[in-house]
């Protein structure tokens, strides 16, 4: 396998997921404190009030990293540490912490990839309607800017957002995140705002001219049909808009798919002039999280829906297809490049079991290794893939699985919060050492 000089090798983490210390330095409350503590939200009512206790066991995170050797570390900024109530006064307390790890991770020659925004609104912000209300994308703005003006020339990448179509579906759409709200015409709305947000931050961060790369991330997955009958492949075109396209045509050509217009009738009214202006304007790379891949068939009256998978899945259910993430990233530069790609999420949970000291996870590490594989075949092939990020560093708080889902490659045990390397660790160490880097 052959990798462009400078590609970056990486893991990833969340601030909700990892950093636990939620009521510590002035951080305000979060709609995933929020929703963590609703009864029935979250698997044995699990929340991330000290998760891996990663805001004060940093150093010793940023040490593990450097023994594994990856080049970079993808984080997330917890905007009510900044913004306690989302907008107002700057919580100094709150930025001091990402100042020291990210001193810390420089000082280990770890480079910084920083994402605005995983998930955790502030709390004040949803009392105002959240991501249904435009004004949102406005504080995002202030948010952005006083962290680019902070941190902005300490931080090798920075991602805006973070799967969109997850904060927007899942948090308002079936309810599944926090907010949990459940109106399918009001996630479009979030959606759109959360677009205008990015295209806000962009603009934000453009007017500083800051030297780092920015983009923003989302989750793709590509999508299968049943069968090879026209309806199935009807059913495809259906759920490539509904999970990819309402996402990368925006971004990437300026307006919501045209094919969709029981979407697009319900959106239009939110649209104002100049919004897609701000929405497309030119990305620097784009974050891809890729996991699985979907398979769909119609369902006799216009629609579609999701089959079983056909092959091996994780303690997700999710299938393990590492083709998948071939051709998504030959159609994602097919369709919308050329454009240097990140895959800034990529990873598996299992069902881990420690034996005297040892986690021997060697599916993940296959798992790893098939999909490691297909993204060199797709640089082969003329991709401009920059990057490759483990999901996870370390097991944290799986969002509406609570600790019940491990993704890390390093083992927490939640109780002492003892860390230790997995078998998956030591083989992306191994890896990470025979490869020629510079
Ligand atoms: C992604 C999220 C990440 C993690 C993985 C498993 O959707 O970005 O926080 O939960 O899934």
């Amino acid at each position: 396998m052959e990798f462009p000089k400078g590609f970056k090798w990486g893991t990833a983490t969340a601030s909700y997921q990892i950093e636990g210390a939620a009521g510590e330095d002035g951080r305000g409350e979060s709609i995933w404190d929020r929703f963590s503590r609703t009864p029935g939200k979250v698997l044995n009512g699990h929340t991330g009030d000290v998760a891996c206790d990663h805001y004060h066991l940093y150093k010793h995170d940023v040490a593990l990293m450097k023994e594994i050797g990856v080049d970079s570390y993808r984080f997330s900024l917890a905007w009510p540490r900044i913004y306690p109530t989302g907008a107002g006064q700057v919580n100094h307390r709150g930025l001091d912490f990402y100042k020291r790890l990210i001193e810390e991770l420089l000082t280990a020659g770890i480079e910084p990839a920083a994402t605005l925004y995983h998930w955790d609104l502030p709390q004040a912000l949803e009392d105002k309607g959240g991501w249904m209300n435009r004004d949102t994308a406005l504080y995002f703005q202030d948010y952005a800017e006083t962290v680019f003006q902070e941190l902005g020339d300490s931080v090798q990448l920075w991602i805006t957002l973070n799967e969109p179509w997850c904060s927007a579906f899942l948090g308002y759409g079936n309810g599944e995140h926090a907010p949990g709200k459940q109106d399918f015409a009001g996630h479009l709305h979030a959606a759109h705002h959360l677009l205008l947000a990015h295209g806000l931050a962009l603009q934000a961060y453009r007017a500083l001219n800051l030297p780092a790369e920015i983009g923003i991330t989302l989750n793709l997955t590509q999508q299968y049909p049943a069968s090879s009958s026209p309806e199935d492949q009807e059913a495809v075109r259906k759920a490539d808009g509904f999970h990819n396209r309402w996402y990368l045509d925006p971004l990437l050509k300026g307006f919501y798919p045209q094919d969709m217009p029981e979407f697009l009738s319900i959106v239009a009214p939110k649209i104002q002039p100049g919004d897609f202006d701000l929405i497309s304007a030119p990305l620097d790379f784009l974050g891809i999280n890729n996991y699985s891949r979907g398979i769909v068939e119609h369902d006799g009256q216009g629609g579609y829906r999701s089959v079983p998978p056909q092959g091996p899945v994780t303690a997700m259910g999710w299938e393990v297809y590492p083709q998948g993430l071939y051709d998504l990233l030959m159609r994602v530069h097919k369709d919308y490049g050329p454009l240097p790609l990140y895959i800034t999420e990529n990873g598996a949970a299992y069902h881990d079991l420690v034996e005297q000291g040892r986690v021997h996870d060697q599916e993940r590490i296959v798992y790893l290794q098939e999909h490691i594989a297909q993204a060199a075949k797709a640089i082969q092939d003329g991709v401009p893939l920059q990057g490759y990020y483990v999901w996870s560093l370390l097991d944290n708080f799986e969002w509406a699985f609570g600790y019940e889902r491990r993704f890390g490659i390093v083992y927490v045990n939640f109780e002492t919060q003892e860390r230790m390397l997995k078998d998956s660790a030591l083989w992306y160490q191994s890896f990470l050492k025979g490869l020629a880097r510079g």
